[in-house]
């Protein structure tokens, strides 16, 4: 199967009518789209990315008010959260109604839903009669794209088309936030900050390294990784060691001397920059064939600096 990359909003509704596959570009990363009341459809989608079924799918909706139609009950503080950040970087986990399938959910009883900031998807949303099931448009465990060109170096002749939608604004993943009665849980750190959060709902848990935890599988340990050996190493690590075989990734102004190539995030120190710029770094530098490990020093621990680390922290870990 030949994979086209177009911005054909009428081709891409074509294929979905038919229970195909189409990428999909959103603010965080790009997905892989099916009907997500179609189970044939979403089961195509755990093919073309080699993912293990029991790691639930988040589904995308194009009207705020589509959530009553797929979750059975809101909490205040989910409705709070919706009203103030979509279309954006949440998605929320709710309890699921029946017209979701278990293919979706992986047999579990809640659903993860969220309305994504991105033109050409809500236009697309719009024509459909159905909501879509979207994993990152990834292989699974590697690096989530960004760009068109990502998906198609991965997944051409596995899906039909890509709809091209740019690079996305934003580059991380969403933040997912689930609810034990009113109290918002995050599983997963993503491109809704931890403050944002706060700011709207007072007291929150974060959960975010529950990589044993059946509710949250798409946080393993080790996930987002490179094939190539990353290392976190401290700022205050002696430089000159590194070889000019090594890729070293700072944040901000870095002044030390060393003979590893540079990947600056943000010279200006800029947490929106850096995030955006992230996944393409990672797999510019798994694809240079002049460099052979990855290091990368941690952000300050504020902002998307959170979740920035947090994915360096899972592409450094081996198992
Ligand atoms: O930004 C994003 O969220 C992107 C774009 C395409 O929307 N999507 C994305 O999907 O990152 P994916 O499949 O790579 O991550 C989905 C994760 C799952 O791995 C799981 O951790 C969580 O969402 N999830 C989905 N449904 C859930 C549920 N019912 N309960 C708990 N976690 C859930
Ligand atoms: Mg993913």
């Amino acid at each position: 199967m030949e994979t086209k990359i177009s911005s054909s909003i009428e081709e891409a509704a074509d294929l979905l009518n038919r229970g195909q596959l189409v990428a999909i570009p959103t603010e965080t990363v790009y997905g892989l789209a099916a009907n997500a009341l179609d189970k044939t459809a979403v089961v195509e989608i755990f093919n073309a990315k080699q993912r293990p079924s029991f790691d639930p799918l988040i589904v995308h909706i194009g009207n705020k008010s589509d959530v009553n139609r797929y979750a059975s009950h809101i909490p205040i503080n989910a409705q709070k959260l919706m009203d103030s950040f979509w279309p954006g970087p949440l998605t929320v986990v709710l309890p699921k109604q029946n017209c979701i399938p278990d293919e979706v959910t992986s047999g579990l009883d809640t659903v993860g839903i969220r309305m994504p900031n991105h033109s050409l998807t809500l236009q697309l949303l719009s024509k459909l009669d159905f909501p879509l099931a979207a994993p990152s448009a990834n292989p699974f465990g590697y690096i989530s794209p960004t760009t068109s060109q990502h998906v198609f170096d991965q997944l051409q002749n596995r899906i039909p088309m890509i709809l091209d939608g740019g690079s996305c604004d934003i580059g991380v993943e969403s933040t997912i936030v689930g609810f034990e009665g009113e109290l918002p849980i995050v599983y997963r750190l993503g491109g809704l900050t931890l403050e944002d959060i706060r700011n709207v709902c007072g007291e929150i848990k974060v959960e975010v390294n529950s990589s044993s935890d059946p509710k949250a599988p798409g946080m393993l340990k080790s996930h987002y990784a490179p094939t190539k050996p990353l290392k976190i190493i401290s700022s205050n690590h002696n430089f000159n060691d590194l070889t000019n075989h090594s890729a070293l990734i700072v944040f901000g102004d870095f002044e030390k001397t060393t003979h590893a190539q540079l990947f600056n995030l943000s010279p200006i120190g800029n947490y929106k920059e850096a995030a955006s710029n992230l996944f393409s770094f990672l797999r510019k530098l798994d694809t240079d064939d002049n460099v052979k490990e990855i290091f990368a020093v941690l952000l300050p621990s504020i902002n998307l600096g959170i979740a920035i680390n947090d994915r360096l922290s899972r592409a450094a870990h081996q198992d």
